[in-house]
């Protein structure tokens, strides 16, 4: 069964426009951990597509490292710049300290507060896009969410907001295939110049956000440098932007097309949070991300080499038959959901609490101030061989005069 991934390209991003469900299926069933032969400059690699086998890598990081990077596309490359600088490529000792250092930004209080932010915004755009009674929801709610979440999370003010938006647009954005190169590594810089200004502001007069929290941070009492805080803070964007905007995305036009969900969400016979979780399964915004390993060992029982490099595929493991009943059923009521769209392990996403609010909320909003929604145009897909969605998602709302009255009236006795 080599033949299976011998015809799908997993580096390409274009092989992600095509539906791959049946390949996974296979690939699990009779190859469940493969090697993708090397194709053209890239290296070959090991393709796992089974639950138990990513969770057992994740948990492994004795054999495994993501030092090496932790992406496909630098993984082949050889290498991640930020590596031991920057949380998700750094391992061990550091990894573990810098880990302790960053959650302390995450306390539940700063959380609280954070969470509260995301509620109000939702809401917000949520009810003035169902007013409008049109929207793309992409780029009029989506792209405001996240971006406002990770903004409260590192402190940055209000009036640099819609610059710092603009900026990870052509930094990080896989819309198009031909977006530019350039641009996209001018933004970058621009982005951690600006860290830069702000660590030094912190330094100077701290607060609880996160910049202030690395700024003050030591490891075997030395201070962090000025590369691993603005590193750190930039990923932050890379890590929680384009992942939970893709979910909410995702999550509009899958309940759009599953009109019996929907009615259950709306009546409330499924909670928000279960809701979320099946949400997030069913985008599993990332694809993968992946490992190099470090000594000989085995996956699956299939033998590794030290210095191969390991894929794990997030898109099959959320589908695996063994772990989910009917995985291709989208259930908002799946207890339990063991999904791994967060990873798994030491490295377990640092933004998994606000993920999960960002999705609940958008829910939250939607079922008060929305009776129905279908989508209105088409919506254009996203290119790349890591994270999968949309960046386009024309929307009709059905309005909820319910709701929205309610709405204006809690906020015109708050004003
Ligand atoms: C790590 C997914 C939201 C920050 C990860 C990992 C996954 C993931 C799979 C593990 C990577 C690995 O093991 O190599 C997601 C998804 C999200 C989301 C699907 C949204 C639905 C966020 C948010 C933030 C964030 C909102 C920050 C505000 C991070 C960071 C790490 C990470 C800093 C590295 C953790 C470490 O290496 O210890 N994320 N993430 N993520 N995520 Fe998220």
């Amino acid at each position: 069964m080599t033949e299976l991934i011998h015809d799908v390209d997993l580096a390409d991003p274009q092989t992600f426009h095509s539906d791959l469900t049946d390949f996974w299926k296979r690939l699990r069933e009779h190859n469940p951990v493969a090697w993708h032969p090397p194709r053209g400059d890239n290296p070959g690699f090991w393709a796992v597509s089974r639950h138990a086998d990513i969770m057992a890598v994740y948990r492994d990081n004795v054999n495994f490292t993501s030092e090496r990077g932790n992406l496909l596309v630098t993984l082949l490359a050889g290498g991640d710049s930020a590596a031991g600088q920057m949380l998700a490529v750094t391992d061990g000792h550091r990894h573990r300290e810098l880990r302790k250092i960053m959650l302390t930004a995450f306390s539940p209080r700063a959380l609280e507060r954070i969470a509260e932010r995301v509620r109000e915004n939702t809401r917000r755009l949520v009810a003035e896009a169902v007013e409008r009674g049109t929207c793309d929801f992409a780029e009029d709610i989506a792209s405001h969410i996240p971006m406002g979440t990770i903004a409260d999370l590192l402190g940055v003010p209000a009036s640099d907001r819609e610059f710092l938006l603009s900026l990870t647009k052509s930094a990080l954005s896989s819309d198009a295939e031909d977006a530019g190169e350039v641009d996209a590594l001018m933004a970058r810089n621009e982005i951690l110049l600006y860290f830069g200004e702000l660590v030094e502001q912190r330094r100077a007069s701290p607060g609880d956000d996160v910049i202030s929290v690395l700024a003050g941070g030591e490891i075997d009492g030395k201070s962090l440098t000025e590369d691993e805080m603005v590193l750190n803070c930039y990923s932050l964007i890379i890590g929680g932007d384009e992942t939970s905007r893709l979910s909410m995305i995702d999550a509009v036009r899958t309940l759009a097309d599953h009109p019996a969900q929907w009615q259950l969400l709306r009546d409330g016979d499924v909670g928000l949070g279960t809701a979320a979780e099946e949400i997030l399964r069913w985008a599993t915004p990332a694809m993968h991300f992946g490992r190099t390993c470090l000594t000989d060992t085995e996956v699956g029982g299939v033998p590794i080499a030290a210095g191969d490099i390991v894929t794990l595929w997030h898109s099959s493991g959320n589908r695996d038959a063994s772990v989910f009943d009917d995985p291709y059923a989208f259930t908002l009521g799946r207890t339990p959901n063991k999904h791994i769209t967060f990873g798994y392990g030491p490295h377990f996403c640092l933004g998994a609490y606000l993920g999960r609010v960002e999705v609940s909320e958008l829910l939250s909003a939607l079922r008060t101030f929305s009776r129905g929604f279908e989508v209105a145009g088409p919506a254009r897909r996203i290119h790349s061989n890591f994270l999968t969605g949309f960046s386009s998602l024309p929307v009709r709302f059905e309005p909820d005069p319910a709701g929205l009255a309610q709405y204006h009236e809690t906020r015109g006795a708050s004003v």
